[in-house]
């Protein structure tokens, strides 16, 4: 099997593809802004997605690319891709599963991954289980105020979409195919709060947090008021439309997904 680059090699899901595919005794590259972050014994290149020729040393001889793509618009992604069908052979995009999201940044990326000849798979997971860790603080005084309550989603444990990918990048039968992957079941945001007071072991109540109060805030964090819409609009609606949980891990690695109480004893030290 060819070289495999991994991008996003220091973040949730691609420090998993990293080493596993390492501990497969496979041939790994890790591209990294900052290297000093990889997993040591690594292969690894310095560059910055943004900045498309410094990806291009990083994909010599590269037969797979792991793609993730680290900013909420298309930017240069078009000149990332034409550099990976260059040289590579296949690319497996992360992508997103986002009901309707047609003209979401992640749609536009796939588009431009199909208009090359490169083979290509895409992992369209919905929520990540670790997008909870933006509680983290709160559940560490007790009481997390968050909008939309009775939003449910299937959220994902990081490690589950990483062992897809290394699945999807070592055996056949991948290419042209978009996998919509979540965790095994369905939980309410108030479900999840109260599965992770359960697994560090202290009580965290819920306070319904009026959602003009949270734009307020979010704002305040993040600055961009089309995006802070976009997510409270995205949150709201699952409140009525709960995002479903698919079988698509359990029939890609004849396992189970791993469930966010998992994800929580995983992560409580973040919690405490
Ligand atoms: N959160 C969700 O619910 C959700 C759902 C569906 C899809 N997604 C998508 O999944 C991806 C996030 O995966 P993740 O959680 O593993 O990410 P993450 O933990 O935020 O890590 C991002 C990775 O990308 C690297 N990176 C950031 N900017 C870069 C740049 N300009 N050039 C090169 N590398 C850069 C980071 O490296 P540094 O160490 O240098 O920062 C890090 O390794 C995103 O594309 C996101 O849109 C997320």
């Amino acid at each position: 099997m060819g070289k495999i680059l991994v991008t996003g090699a220091t973040g949730n899901v691609g420090r998993h593809v990293v080493s596993r595919l390492a501990k497969a005794g496979l041939d790994v590259r890790a591209f990294a802004r900052r290297p000093e972050k990889v997993q040591a014994g690594v292969e690894t290149v310095q560059g910055d997605l943004t900045v498309p020729e410094s990806l291009e040393p990083a994909l010599k001889d590269v037969e797979s690319v792991f793609l993730l793509w680290p900013e909420f618009n298309v930017g240069n992604a078009g000149e990332v891709v034409e550099a990976i069908a260059r040289h590579a052979r296949r690319v497996v995009y992360l992508s997103a599963h986002v009901p309707g999201g047609e003209n979401t940044h992640y749609a536009a990326i796939e588009r431009l991954i199909r208009r090359t000849p490169l083979k290509w798979t895409f992992l369209r997971p919905g929520g990540f289980a670790a997008n909870t860790l933006v509680w983290a603080e709160q559940i560490r005084r007790g009481v997390v105020r968050w909008p939309f309550g009775q939003a449910s989603r299937a959220l994902i444990h990081e490690r589950d979409i990483a062992s897809v990918a290394v699945h999807v990048l070592t055996s056949a039968g991948h290419s042209g195919a978009a996998y919509a992957l979540t965790g095994p079941a369905e939980l309410t945001q108030i479900e999840q709060v109260r599965v992770i007071g359960e697994v560090i072991g202290r009580e965290v109540r819920w306070e319904e947090q009026p959602p003009a109060e949270a734009r307020e805030q979010l704002m305040e964090a993040w600055g961009d008021a089309a995006f802070v819409e976009q997510a409270l609009t995205a949150w709201g609606s699952f409140v009525d439309a709960p995002e479903r949980a698919t079988d698509t891990v359990q029939r890609l690695l004849g396992r189970p997904a791993l469930t966010f109480r998992q994800w929580a004893e995983d992560h409580a030290a973040d919690f405490r």
